[in-house]
């Protein structure tokens, strides 16, 4: 018995909503095919060229792999092999989709026993691995598709929500930001006058994207906590974001922890119009990137 999957890219936090909301989108996707096994071993094999470790207990789809095994007493193994096109480190939720996957195909595979909720509980394991946190912002769009609430995850309480008509540019300039690292430079507290600010925009988009209204969603989409620290690890970010704004976009932000960053629109060729821009603004500084436009999936 075995399984196919196309697993989505997702982009985190949606600017306002760091560590609760998240949206798939169509493009870049791994690939991802499972095989039930009839010995009690996980095999994981990487047919790209990313250098990720396959042994089980080190890769992020082999952990998710071992705790539902562990779990269900198995008796059966699991093989993977992993085609990767969303890139480690990229803020794209590569790290979420290997693990999302592994969760999905093994559930498929053995008569979907597991809720949705548990294959987000099992899949966090994978996030533990890679970033040192159990966030399931990434997860939860990826299993359910769209764009997720993760109102909590302790006990895991998802809702997902309106999936708004709308393109998506990303471009992924070639820096390394480590998630763990772009958590710790982040503040411990908050200032009552941001708090306010922030969760009106959190609001505000929710209500946006619940009620199709574009010009709501543009106006949330800003974020008074996180981006202003973690923006200064990408280069030229207020530069892209000020562009895209004047050629169209909605709105948009740092992709997860970056450093992709990411912007609406309504139309297609606006969001192509915002990628090229992306992309050539990383030419002029000789930073190679890669831009994708996608839709909300
Ligand atoms: N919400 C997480 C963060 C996503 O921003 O750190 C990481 O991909």
């Amino acid at each position: 018995k075995k399984v196919k999957l196309k697993v989505p890219a997702t982009v985190a936090n949606l600017v306002c909503g760091f560590d609760i909301l998240g949206m798939a989108i169509h493009e870049p996707y791994d690939e991802m095919e499972i095989k039930l096994l009839d010995i009690p071993e996980i095999i994981i094999k990487h047919v790209d060229s990313f250098g990720l470790p396959e042994e089980a207990s080190k890769n992020v789809a082999g952990v998710v792999l071992q705790k539902i095994h562990e779990h269900l007493k198995l008796t059966t193994g699991f093989e993977v092999t992993i085609r990767k096109h969303i890139k480690p480190g990229s803020g794209l939720g590569s790290s979420a989709a290997s693990a999302a996957g592994a969760a999905f195909g093994a559930n498929v595979l053995l008569g979907n026993i597991l809720s949705d909720d548990e294959m987000i509980h099992f899949a966090m394991f994978g996030e533990e691995l890679a970033s040192g946190v159990r966030h399931a912002d990434n997860i939860a769009p990826c299993i359910y598709g769209g764009i997720t609430l993760v109102k909590s995850t302790v006990p895991i309480d998802i809702i997902p929500l309106n999936t708004p008509d709308l393109f998506v540019a990303a471009v992924h300039p070639q820096v390394e930001v480590k998630t763990s690292d772009s958590r710790q430079i982040l503040k411990k507290t908050i200032p009552m006058k941001s708090a306010v600010e922030q969760w009106g925009n959190i609001a505000g988009l929710i209500a946006g994207i619940e009620k199709n209204d574009f010009s709501l969603i543009g106006r949330s989409l800003n974020d008074v906590i996180v981006e202003p620290i973690r923006s200064i690890l990408i280069p030229k970010f207020d530069e892209i974001k000020t562009k895209s704004l004047q050629i169209g976009a909605l709105g948009g932000g740092i992709s997860g922890s970056g450093p992709s960053i990411f912007m609406l629109a309504e139309k297609k060729e606006t969001a192509e119009k915002i990628a090229h821009l992306m992309k050539s603004v990383y030419n002029q500084m000789e930073i190679e990137s890669y831009t994708y436009v996608s839709k909300i999936n």
